[in-house]
């Protein structure tokens, strides 16, 4: 009895002592990554900001603040008055939209990210989480199995913003012992949120589009192939990275992770088990380039040898999951 006492006062403690705050907690990732959190750490200890509200979920489940992360003194602010120890820091324009509008991409990209990194070594935060990209990647780099350190020559808006951001997180670290901790995701499928406007989003849109009307056209071509995983691999990921020991965290610019590699013709085939009438055709548009750009699959293996990570979704279970998922979404 004693014992399970001392246990609950220690477990008290531990989560009293750790205060997060999701930043971009809208958006495709930052809509299961607060749950995930909440579920993991209590609800209460979980902060979601965003510059726009988030789904009901996040809303109901734990305290929200509007927040611009281009507003340094406000962010600034709601750490304090939270009492912040960490911070997941998704907010960013993704590579299709950051095409149409560069200035405003890399300002928000950039400024937004070194205002968090700034905050963290003024402030004193414990960790830092922010996420890069597959797109740090360009021509020049393996197209396949790219490994952890290859050519990097990023030849779009947003690739560019995520391969500098990756310096300054290095830099950080490096110089001012901040603890920052990143992840290269690839492509990410899930059914809670929209996907934000990104190439990969292609993914995504083919399971609502399979459901309601049976056929989608593709903006990407048939054999068009790209890193992706499924969003609660990206998760573990996440907060796998987040909780490892400081020492196994050797890499301060981000890791490479990989999940499932296809192109649309084979997520097609696969949906396809499931809803033999469905048809897909191909109309390529700007993001063709961007993705042609980009690995077509990746070396995770630095981040399996460091802090032990490993994918757990194939394309087959995900297209089940998926489907099952956006069919009761869309039914309601
Ligand atoms: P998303 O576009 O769905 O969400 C981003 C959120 O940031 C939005 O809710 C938006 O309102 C918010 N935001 C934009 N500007 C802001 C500002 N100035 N202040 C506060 N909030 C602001 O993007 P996502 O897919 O959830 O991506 C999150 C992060 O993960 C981004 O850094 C993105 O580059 C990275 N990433 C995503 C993917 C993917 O496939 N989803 C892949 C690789 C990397
Ligand atoms: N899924 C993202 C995008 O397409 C990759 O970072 O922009």
């Amino acid at each position: 009895m004693k014992i399970y006492q001392h246990e609950k006062i220690i477990t008290f403690n531990i989560s009293a002592m750790k205060k997060i705050l999701v930043i971009g907690a809208s958006g495709q990732i930052g809509t299961d990554l607060t749950i995930e959190l909440r579920n993991r750490f209590g609800n209460q200890n979980v902060i979601a900001s965003d510059l726009r509200n988030a789904s009901d979920e996040v809303m109901k489940s734990g305290v929200f603040e509007i927040l611009n992360v281009l507003d340094k003194d406000g962010v600034k602010d709601i750490i304090e008055r939270h009492n912040i120890t960490e911070i997941y820091h998704l907010a960013a324009i993704l590579s299709g939209n950051a095409e149409k509008e560069p200035a405003k991409s890399w300002d928000i990209n950039m400024q937004g990210l070194f205002n968090i990194l700034e905050l963290a070594k003024e402030l004193k935060l414990n960790k830092i989480f922010w996420p890069s990209s597959i797109a740090v990647f360009g021509p020049s780099t393996a197209k396949t199995n790219t490994p952890q350190f290859d050519i990097m020559d990023p030849n779009t808006v947003y690739g560019i913003s995520k391969l500098a951001g990756e310096r300054w997180c290095e830099y950080f670290f490096e110089k001012y012992g901040v603890d920052v901790r990143g992840l290269r995701y690839p492509g990410l499928i899930s059914y809670k949120a929209e996907a934000g406007g990104g190439t990969t989003d292609y993914a995504v849109e083919i399971y609502y589009e399979a459901i309601k009307n049976k056929k989608y056209e593709c903006f990407l071509s048939e054999n068009t192939a790209l890193p992706m995983m499924f969003m609660e691999d990206a998760i573990d990921a996440t907060i796998g990275i987040m909780e490892a020991d400081i020492e196994k965290v050797k890499i301060r610019s981000s890791y490479n992770l990989a999940g499932i590699s296809f192109d649309p013709k084979t997520i097609a085939e696969s949906i396809k088990k499931h809803i033999p009438e469905f048809e897909i055709t191909y109309k390529p548009d700007f993001r063709q380039a961007i993705a042609e750009s980009w690995p077509q699959s990746i070396n995770d293996s630095v981040a399996n040898k460091d802090w032990g990570w490993k994918h757990k979704y194939d394309l087959d279970k995900m297209t089940e999951l998926m489907l099952r998922e956006v069919g009761k979404k869309l039914s309601k």
